[in-house]
Parts: structure tokens; C-alpha cells; sequence
């Protein structure tokens, strides 16, 4: 497979499509997460390959809690064994995990196995792996201006949960939805968007490809002139 022409430091994911890739087979909608879980390891080793530094995935949103109660919780499951599992994936490949959103609707069990991974894998540091988990872009921005509130700040990137990480470069979006779903509002401000028809758990590596190619034929220009 050729490389691509030109490698964000940062690519965001929007990984929509499981319940329905699962339901075209007849299947349950976690079905579909189940596979949904290999497409974000072949993402995770394409990304330590091409030299890409954040790989940041959206994997449950503040409004995905309305769900039916089996699939909410049979999505945090998954969450706490697929973490669990890619341990050694990570020490492997020199990934630091990083669990970012409202942690405080998590189970206690569940945020005692992310605060052990992320701890585990602090020092890694060839990729960032970031999973953003009871997020949404404004109770992000919500909990950034009461805490810069408090302290009289007046930066608000240093106070939103993706403090210190680069704002992403590029943002994929499967399943042939085009919207955000109240994803990173502000950090996507000059974010390039590709959006695939590809189902999540279709999307591998040569989609992948692929959208960096895309990426690469943009002309990014923040506003000025060139
Ligand atoms: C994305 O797939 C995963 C999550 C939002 C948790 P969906 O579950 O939204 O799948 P569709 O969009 O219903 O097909
Ligand atoms: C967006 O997908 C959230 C995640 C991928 C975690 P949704 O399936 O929840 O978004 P909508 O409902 O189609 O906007
Ligand atoms: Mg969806």
C-alpha cells in the first residue's frame, strides 16, 4: 500500500455506522460495535505506520446515555474489556491512552480501568490515542467557562478537556451523515471535514488512505491569503 502524500498530526474520527452495518446483516445493533472495535485497531496501527502523533475517536456522546438501557450498557463493557485487552498493543507500539469527557456519569469501575491505563501508558509516546467518552463539545465548553470563571482566566483551550493537544487537522466521518453531533465545537474551528458513506465497521486502512489523500488536495489557509 502506498503512503500518503502528506500526514496530520492530528485525525479525528467520527465513527457512526455500527447499528446499521449490523442490522443490513440481520444481526443486533452491537454487533456492529463488536466490529466496530477491529476497524479502531487497524485505524491505531495505520496511524503509529504513517507517522501520525493524535488519533482521537469519538466513541460515545453525552446524548448517547438516551439510548435503550442494554445497548448503553453493553457499549461500557466493550469500552472497559477492549481497553483492557489492547494493553499490550499499546506497550507494543508506544500508544498513551487518553479518556476524555464527563467522567463523572462513568461507573466507578470503569473510571478505575481508565485511570490505570492511562497511568500505564503515560510515558508512550509515539502515538496518542485519545477515546472521547460521555463527550459533547458544549458541556465541554460549559465546564471550561466555569472553571475559567473560577480561576479568572481568560484562555478558554486551556481549560477544556483537550488542553495541551493540538486542535485536529482533519475529521472523518462515516455512515454518509454530515453533520458534528456535538463533537469538539471549538477545537474543530479549521478542522478539514472528509465524510465516507462507509459504515464505521468497513472503514480500514485503505479508506483510510484514502481519506488523507483527500486531506492532502486541500489548501488550508486559515483565513489569510496565499
Ligand atoms: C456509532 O454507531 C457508535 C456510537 C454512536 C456509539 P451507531 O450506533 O450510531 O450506528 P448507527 O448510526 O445507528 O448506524
Ligand atoms: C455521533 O453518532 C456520536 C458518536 C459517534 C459517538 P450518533 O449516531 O450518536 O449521531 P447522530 O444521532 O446520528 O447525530
Ligand atoms: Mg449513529
Amino acid at each position: 500500500m502506498q503512503i500518503p502524500s502528506k500526514i496530520p498530526v492530528h485525525v479525528s474520527f467520527i465513527m457512526d455506522g455500527n447499528g446499521r452495518w449490523a442490522q443490513q446483516r440481520g444481526k443486533e445493533r452491537v454487533y456492529g460495535h463488536f466490529e466496530g472495535v477491529e476497524s479502531v485497531r487497524a485505524i491505531m496501527e495505520a496511524s503509529v505506520e504513517w507517522g501520525i502523533r493524535y488519533a482521537s475517536f469519538f466513541a460515545f456522546s453525552e446524548e448517547n446515555w438516551d439510548r435503550p438501557e442494554a445497548e448503553v450498557m453493553t457499549l461500557m463493557e466493550l469500552m472497559m474489556k477492549s481497553m483492557k485487552k489492547e494493553y499490550k498493543t499499546f506497550m507494543d507500539n508506544g500508544i498513551r491512552l487518553l479518556v476524555l469527557g464527563n467522567r463523572s456519569r462513568l461507573s466507578d469501575k470503569l473510571n478505575a480501568t481508565i485511570d490505570e491505563m492511562q497511568e500505564l501508558t503515560s510515558s508512550n509516546s509515539v502515538l496518542t490515542m485519545i477515546i472521547f467518552l460521555s463527550y459533547s463539545g458544549k458541556w465541554d465548553i460549559q465546564q471550561a467557562a466555569l472553571r475559567m470563571a473560577a480561576e479568572g482566566g481568560d484562555d478558554i483551550g486551556r481549560y477544556l478537556v483537550t488542553a495541551g493537544i493540538p486542535d485536529p487537522d482533519l475529521l472523518i466521518r462515516t455512515s454518509g451523515e454530515e453533520r458534528i453531533s456535538n463533537f469538539m465545537l471549538w477545537q474543530l474551528a479549521y478542522t478539514e471535514f472528509v465524510f465516507t458513506k462507509t459504515l464505521w465497521p468497513d472503514f480500514r486502512k485503505e479508506e483510510f488512505r484514502l481519506a488523507l489523500e483527500e486531506y492532502a488536495s486541500r489548501d488550508r489557509r486559515f483565513g489569510k491569503v496565499k
